[in-house]
């Protein structure tokens, strides 16, 4: 499914980076292996293609199916791992532009990953009078951001549709013992979907968290699943040969040679919120105990006139992953005999050949200027090639934390936020950080 390409990144690093690591990759291969690693107990998401609960799978077509029929809107609520990969999935797979297509499926709104108040008076305008579902995901059941936007979405349905009506069309993703949600959608009888316990938020895209809101667009879960099937196959395959092993090695060796950031690139807009879901993989896996490479994003060749400069000149920090797809289709450039613009050299070539030859001169000139370059080659984006990069991308942060260090499957850091959040919101029991924080604002 990968052609990856190191060979831009060779003259950055020893020759014997790989194999120096060795020792070191057989050892996280063999802890995600075997669930022993630090934070062993969420790495369930490792067989989760094979391993998956196919009961729950049935009934997440069903629902979707449901939600088709007796919806034009989805709304799904949810933040961090309960949001960036359904967004992800669904922009790659059925464009940005989603909501904006003639279908028979619904528009998807996301709501609960922030606290915008315009956003929100925005997306309850875009619904308008206008049939809804809610999908609510929350693990723990508990995060601000979605719990206030599933009481302003619960009450609307409500008052639209009264209690009965309601709770056909409020789908609740959660843990499956524990939490607030859980509590909730028990007691009032919504269908209930589940973040197994040993998958933590940004790993759970492909289970019902991600599952649902991508099967309610219209996508091919199965082939998603498939996909990352395949990847799991290939990928738990020791040795020096394995892609996400050198992808692996690849970063740290990077990161060790002093690269402070890792720049992903992709010359497909609607893979920029799939970025978005990597830089949250990358961030929170990653950045900890004072180390990690900082993960940021650009659009090819959008973005080549915005941070261009900084990429070809500015502090020597970075390295560039760039991910290509294959075209899907094709565009022959029209030939003009008055040639005005000079573009004639172009007549009759593939648009996608222009780009090719764009992202090669790109990928040349930033090596020029000390930015080293892997290339992740795929086929054209489909639900086959998405699932096995989703989880090829997983797969390498375990490896890569291990690498690293540092327990991959925490986030110990977000917590900071929210303490001081709910103190200064007045939440029993933060009294005494409430005063001392107020003294300082
Ligand atoms: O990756 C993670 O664990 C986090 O980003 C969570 O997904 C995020 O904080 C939302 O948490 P929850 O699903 O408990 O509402």
């Amino acid at each position: 499914m990968l052609n990856l390409d190191l060979s831009k990144l060779s003259s950055f690093l020893p020759q014997d980076f790989t194999a120096s690591r060795k020792a070191a990759l057989e050892q996280a291969a063999s802890m995600l292996a075997n669930h022993n690693g630090p934070g062993g107990d969420f790495t369930g998401w490792v067989t989760l293609p094979r391993d998956y609960d196919k009961e729950e799978f049935a009934r997440i077509q069903a629902a979707a199916k449901k939600i088709q029929q007796q919806s034009q809107v989805l709304v799904v609520i949810g933040i961090g791992g309960s949001y960036l990969g359904a967004r992800a999935v669904i922009e790659l797979l059925a464009s940005p532009n989603y909501n904006l297509k003639k279908k028979n499926t619904p528009d998807i709104y996301f709501a609960g990953n922030g606290l915008s108040t315009d956003a929100l008076l925005e997306l309850i305008a875009l619904i308008g009078d206008r049939d809804f579902s809610v999908n609510v995901i929350s693990k723990s059941g508990t995060t601000t951001e979605p719990a206030v936007a599933f009481r302003i979405f619960k009450g609307m349905l409500e008052q639209k549709y009264g209690k009965e009506g309601a709770r056909e069309r409020i789908y609740a993703t959660t843990d499956a013992h524990k939490g607030a949600l859980k509590g909730l959608a028990d007691a009032e009888g919504y269908e209930e979907f589940v973040v197994p316990d040993a998958v933590g938020g940004r790993y759970s895209v492909l289970t019902a968290v991600g599952l649902l809101p991508i099967a309610a667009a219209g996508i091919d879960i199965e082939a998603l699943m498939s996909g990352a099937r395949q990847a799991m196959d290939e990928l738990s395959v020791p040795g020096l040969d394995n892609p996400a092993w050198q992808y692996a090695a690849a970063r740290h060796a990077m990161y060790e040679s002093g690269k402070k950031v890792e720049l992903l690139a992709c010359y497909e807009p609607p893979f920029r919120f799939f970025a978005e879901w990597w830089k949250q993989l990358y961030g929170e896996s990653e950045g900890k105990d004072g180390k990690g490479l900082f993960p940021a994003s650009v659009e090819f060749t959008a973005d080549l006139h915005s941070m261009g400069q900084y990429i070809q000149e500015g502090e020597r920090l970075m390295f560039e992953t760039v991910v290509h797809f294959a075209p899907k289709g094709e565009f022959l450039i029209p030939n003009d005999p008055e040639n005005i613009d000079g573009l004639n050299f172009l007549s009759g070539k593939p648009l996608s050949f222009v780009a090719e030859k764009a992202m090669r001169g790109v990928i040349l000139a930033h090596v020029d200027g000390g930015v080293p370059n892997i290339l992740l080659q795929l086929p054209a984006i489909g639900e086959t090639s998405v699932g096995w990069l989703i989880y090829f991308f997983e797969y390498v942060c375990g490896l890569s934390g291990y690498l690293l260090q540092v327990n991959p499957f925490n986030q110990p850091g977000v917590e900071a936020y929210k303490k001081n959040m709910f103190a200064l919101l007045g939440k029993p029991g933060y009294e005494d950080l409430k005063a001392e924080l107020e003294a300082r604002l």
